[in-house]
């Protein structure tokens, strides 16, 4: 039945397609619950009661690409769009450290006004001032470029492949196809990238299966950081007036990743608390170990709306990061103090 399934994915870290669909549908609130509580035992077993922080700085609006589900494609011409100098940027990373992240994310549409140097020199001169990891969410790059980035010194890239379906791929990004994405994941992983990848739960279109496909192919790709959350619909996009994802869905894919790996970084997303006030808390609970508070100036907060009412619009960085450790202070939890690294099987 049901919970001897949780068991298994609990001790066996493997479960086949039709068998991860039907942990995707418990048939009722108790197996729910349970498959929430093994997930949650196995985080403490593995990874442990640290909640990792990332610091994320959204240095640029602008999209060279055109998602079906982003704010920040290239089509929405009524985005007020900013780029950062490098100069904030380093600013910007540097106050995060100051407030105690140890991991600096970097992340922005596809802008190519930044070129693999400017990065690169960014990169160096945040790790100058500040003992960091550098984590990069860029999109899709050649070969050469993640390889000067990462021999500038970024520890990790984030690139979520969204959906594992090809077919359903093609139909969420017209000027994108899932071939190139895996290339690039391949490419990152090849050059020693702590590689995060994951998805979108509830896009238009998606099925179970998709969603066990997800599952699978996170697994296959052995990533060290999985990405899970809800689809939430923007006015601005093709898919406006499409159902936002469920809390109770993104909440069962983050637990069943835990099951099926054990030791990887996973965030309890801004897009879970944004679709629901103790989203963020709810995720810890189902496996979750990371959070990635904003660490934007305010005035720059509206501008990056991937999609509408996204929390901490209003706040300084100071704010979230005292509001971040209330939060996981109130799960008897701490905030790790390294650089909270992947730790494979220790
Ligand atoms: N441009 C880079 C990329 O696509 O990898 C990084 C920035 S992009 C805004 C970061 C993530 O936002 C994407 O991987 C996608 O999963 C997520 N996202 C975009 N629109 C979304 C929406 N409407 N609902 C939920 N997540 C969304
Ligand atoms: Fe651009 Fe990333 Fe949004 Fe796609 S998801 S439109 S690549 S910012
Ligand atoms: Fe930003 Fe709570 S994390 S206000």
């Amino acid at each position: 039945d049901y919970k001897q399934l949780v068991d298994k994915a609990y001790e066996k870290h493997n479960l086949d397609k039709e068998e991860i669909e039907r942990l995707l549908m418990p048939e009722n609130s108790e197996d729910e619950a349970y498959l929430f509580k093994k997930a949650d035992q196995l985080r403490h077993e593995t990874v442990g009661d640290f909640v990792h922080l990332r610091g994320l700085v959204e240095f640029s609006s602008h999209c060279r690409r055109n998602c079906n589900y982003c704010g920040l494609r290239r089509d929405n011409t009524s985005l007020l769009r900013y780029r950062l100098s490098p100069d904030e940027i380093v600013d910007i990373a540097h106050n995060a450290a100051m407030l105690g992240y140890k991991t600096i994310v970097l992340q922005s549409g596809e802008d190519e006004f930044y070129t693999a140097d400017i990065i690169s020199d960014i990169i160096r001169r945040i790790k100058q001032n500040d003992d960091v990891a550098v984590t990069l969410c860029i999109g899709e790059r050649s070969y050469e470029e993640y390889k000067l980035m990462r021999q500038a010194g970024a520890d990790r890239y984030l690139l979520k492949f969204e959906t594992a379906n090809p077919e359903h791929y093609a139909a969420m990004h017209p000027d994108m196809n899932y071939d190139d994405r895996i290339r690039c994941l391949m490419m990152l992983k090849d050059l020693g990238y702590e590689v995060g990848s994951g998805n979108i739960v509830g896009l238009p279109g998606q099925t179970i299966a998709h969603l066990a496909e997800d599952i699978m192919l996170l697994k296959e790709l052995d990533v060290e950081m999985a990405g899970i959350g809800p689809f939430i619909p923007h006015s601005n996009t093709p898919f406006r007036g499409e159902a936002m994802g469920t809390l109770e869905m993104t909440l069962r894919v983050v637990a069943i990743v835990r099951l099926m790996l054990p030791y990887a970084n996973i965030p309890a997303t801004t897009a879970v608390g944004t679709i629901h006030p103790q989203g963020r808390q709810k995720a810890l609970m189902a496996g979750a170990n990371v959070v990635m508070p904003n660490v934007m100036p305010s005035q720059y907060r509206p501008r990056y709306e991937i999609y509408p009412s996204k929390i901490c619009i209003g706040e300084q960085p100071a704010n979230c990061r005292m509001c971040i450790e209330g939060i996981i202070r109130s799960l008897g939890r701490e905030v790790g103090t390294d650089y909270g690294s992947y730790k494979a099987g220790q």
